[in-house]
């Protein structure tokens, strides 16, 4: 997390509640995924993160993007990716994701046996595995779950397979995604295991794309290791890996500004940022460091409750503090992912500011106003479909 006087500094010029990127932070975790997979291509997933500062700096870097919907399709195409730079994923792909991918000769994640007759003519196409495989994480955050909605069932993808091969598609390997914040290895080997079982059935490959998922502090060279693996059961020249998290939850931090405190049956303090800026404690129970910047003894365990009109809206709890003065600001950690790209206009309420900082403080996203969050109903008025 970047020192306290430069967050500071942030949250007087720009405001409260702000998200702010360490850019060094996204170099250094791309250059440790490097370290561990070596030629592997990186397509980082753009879920965790589609600001378009955070998506510049990693395409400089040589990365391309995985998408799962036409809106992250729309940026990839904005920015002028084409080709291999795209991956397009999704259980539920639109005729709209189908038309834009294949404007920009996309690669397609096939996820259904059906799908096969659903992708552009000729396209390029991965068919996406589901290994059926529990891991050690949220339910919510398992894609790889015998319960889990993705992939194809183990014992159709030889025949998902054999029909994108017999439609002309031209089928690059396979894919397979486990689940989010995974940081145990072991998880990873497990599915890896189940996909190279199928080299026998499916034959020799181009592709293998073992996905993300992994943890701030996973395994990576144990990952690595149990992919490279798998790679060689079938010959498959080229190892792709897309990480979301990874590359940018430590970047990220969310400034937020005391507003007063509240005893009850626990000890609050209350801020300005809450669900609608970072859904994740709510949405699966999440935790995140909290650091307050502002000296002073001990003052005991408060839970950081926001504003919202939900008794779920808490940040954090049992985080030590000194006494909280109204104003003081807090920096919520390990943000940068899935934070927010995930906040909402729920309540009303405009969506955070968002710098990052590279030598200097730069607006990547200014701050919503209201009338931003009400636009498409006046336009309504005006526009009929
Ligand atoms: C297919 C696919 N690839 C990559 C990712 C990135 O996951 P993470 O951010 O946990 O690395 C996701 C996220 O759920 C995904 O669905």
């Amino acid at each position: 997390m970047l020192p306290d006087e430069q967050l500071l500094e942030a949250a007087e010029r720009f405001g409260t509640p702000l998200y702010v990127y360490d850019a060094r932070e996204i170099d250094a975790a791309l250059a440790r995924v490097r370290a561990a997979f070596g030629d592997a291509r990186v397509f980082y997933a753009m879920k965790a993160n589609s600001n378009f500062a955070v998506l510049r700096r990693l395409r400089a870097a040589g990365v391309g993007f995985e998408a799962v919907s036409p809106g992250e399709l729309a940026r990839a195409r904005f920015l002028g990716c084409s080709g291999d730079e795209v991956i397009v994923n999704g259980p539920a792909k639109t005729p709209q994701e189908y038309a834009l991918g294949g404007e920009i000769g996309a690669t397609f994640v096939v996820d259904r046996e059906e799908e096969v007759e659903r992708v552009p003519a000729g396209a390029r196409v991965l068919v996406r595995v589901n290994p059926a495989l529990d891991v050690s994480t949220h339910d919510h955050l398992a894609t790889g779950a015998p319960v889990s909605k993705f992939g194809v069932r183990l014992d159709r993808v030889a025949a998902t397979v054999a029909a994108a091969r017999a439609r002309g598609l031209h089928l690059r390997g396979l894919h397979v995604h486990i689940g989010s914040a995974i940081r145990d290895a072991s998880d990873f080997l497990a599915a890896f295991e189940r996909l190279a079982g199928l080299a026998s059935t499916v034959g020799e490959l181009e592709v293998l794309d073992v996905g993300g998922g992994w943890g701030v502090d996973a395994d990576l060279a144990g990952i690595a290791r149990a992919a490279r693996e798998a790679q060689a059961a079938f010959g498959a020249r080229e190892l792709w890996v897309e990480p979301g998290r990874y590359l940018v939850a430590t970047s990220g931090t969310l400034l937020t500004r005391v507003v007063g405190t509240k005893e009850t049956g626990r000890r609050f303090v209350l801020v300005d940022a809450g669900m609608t800026e970072l859904l994740r404690p709510m949405l699966y129970g999440a935790t995140h460091p909290v650091r307050p910047l502002w000296a002073g003894a001990d003052a005991g365990l408060f839970d950081l409750a926001g504003p919202a009109c939900e008794s779920g809206d808490l940040l954090a709890r049992d985080v030590p503090l000194p006494e909280p003065a109204v104003g003081a600001v807090l920096a919520v950690g390990q943000a940068g992912a899935y934070g927010a790209v995930m906040s909402s206009t729920y309540l009303s309420r405009s969506r955070p500011a968002e710098a990052l900082w590279d030598g200097e403080w730069r607006l990547v996203r200014r701050r919503e106003r209201p009338e931003d969050v009400w636009r498409a109903e006046l336009d309504a008025e005006t526009v009929t479909a």
